[in-house]
């Protein structure tokens, strides 16, 4: 049997430990990993390309376990009454080569983007940030706040999105949970006095959402929106003026911000950073940016985290998913007696 974690599974878990736990326990189950990161078979994710959006499976293994995902970006989604992104994955044993769980990764995946957005800035924001910018207030802007004010005491939120009805949500999902929130009237003045700017919109473009003249010293930029080709969110001059970190070049350089840029523009990889190999912010009026696009080690760290949180609970439902005949040859087994009764049925 297969441990499986579906979506009303994977909610209840989610609302009984909170999300901010939640986010934090993958948050350092992640931190963990990055820092093991050679220990990884590595590669871009593969992306089938359509004009309304994209569909990539997204694989990573180490010695022992294998993980994927499949996930979809399509910006008009909404407005067709879908969301932009959905997702469900897998982690299996390479031992056998046997999944061990199968989980929706739609809810998952804004908890490991968050985790992962807290772990850059916990490295890379100057250390007393209170006030952070979310421009675009859709699906993973919730997760993106509490995964901040989890790991750095984040409280303060300028919002901002195109959409009022998105800015109205959004304050009315967070204020009941202790934000002080600014509603925004553009942009530019959710930029204002942030310590830490996010965007994460979704709009199937190289969009400047963020402009250089807005963005004050020592701000550090959040931007995981921009994550396919044709789909950016920042003003190259900010690219430029500040020091930029990926999560693996070979993807990022395709998918991410840097995609605006030459191909050997300078980068840092995050990994680098947490292993205390690379130094992150050198000083307080430092821009730094984390060109995030999502990697599939968060992937494997997050259903890694969930299999260990939710074993033996009533999280966890199982689902038959390996044909195991008794005799591992003889798969034609589990087949001939329904054919033989179907058979006999059709004789008599
Ligand atoms: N880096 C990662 O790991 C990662 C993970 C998940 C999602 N994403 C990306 O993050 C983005 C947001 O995802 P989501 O699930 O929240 O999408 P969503 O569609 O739920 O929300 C996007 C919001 O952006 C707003 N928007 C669009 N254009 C805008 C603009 N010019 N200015 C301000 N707001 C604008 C929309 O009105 C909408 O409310 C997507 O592009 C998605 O692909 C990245």
């Amino acid at each position: 049997m297969v441990m499986l974690v579906d979506v009303p599974r994977m909610a209840s878990w989610i609302s009984y430990v909170g999300p901010e736990a939640a986010i934090e326990g993958i948050r350092s189950r992640l931190e963990a990993d990055y820092r093991r990161w050679p220990d990884f078979d590595k590669t871009p994710r593969i992306a089938a390309h359509s004009p309304l959006g994209v569909i990539e499976l997204m694989p990573i293994a180490d010695a022992e376990r294998y993980a994927f995902k499949y996930v979809n970006g399509h910006p008009a989604n909404p407005l067709r009454g879908y969301q932009t992104v959905t997702a469900f994955g897998a982690l299996a044993d390479v031992h056998n080569g046997y999944p061990v769980l199968v989980a929706e990764m739609t809810l998952l995946t804004a908890l490991r983007t968050a985790a992962t957005s807290a772990m850059a800035a916990v490295a890379l924001a100057r250390s007393d940030s209170h006030t952070m910018a979310v421009i675009g207030n859709g699906s993973q802007s919730e997760f993106q706040a509490l995964g901040m004010r989890a790991a750095l005491g984040i409280d303060t939120l300028r919002i901002w999105d195109t959409d009022p009805t998105a800015m109205a949500k959004l304050a009315r999902n967070l204020a009941p949970l202790g934000f002080e929130i600014h509603c925004a009237t553009s942009a530019e003045d959710a930029c204002r006095g942030a310590d830490i700017v996010t965007t994460c919109t979704a709009d199937k473009t190289l969009a400047t959402i963020v402009r250089d003249e807005w963005i004050a010293p020592g701000t550090h930029l959040n931007a995981i929106g921009g994550d396919c080709p044709g789909k950016t969110e920042l003003d190259p001059a900010i690219l430029n003026r500040g020091d930029v970190f990926v999560e693996f070049t070979p993807q990022t350089r395709i998918e991410g911000e840097i995609q605006q840029l030459h191909p050997d523009h300078p980068v840092t990889e995050l990994w680098t950073v947490l292993d205390g190999t690379v130094a992150g912010r050198t000083h307080d009026d430092q821009v730094t940016v984390f060109d995030s696009v999502g990697f599939a080690l968060e992937d494997f760290s997050a259903l890694s985290y969930l299999a260990d949180a939710v074993a033996g609970t009533r999280f966890a439902g199982t689902v038959d998913l390996i044909a195991d005949p008794d005799d591992p040859r003889d798969l034609f087994s589990l087949v001939a007696g329904e054919e033989a009764a179907v058979r006999a049925a059709s004789a008599a």
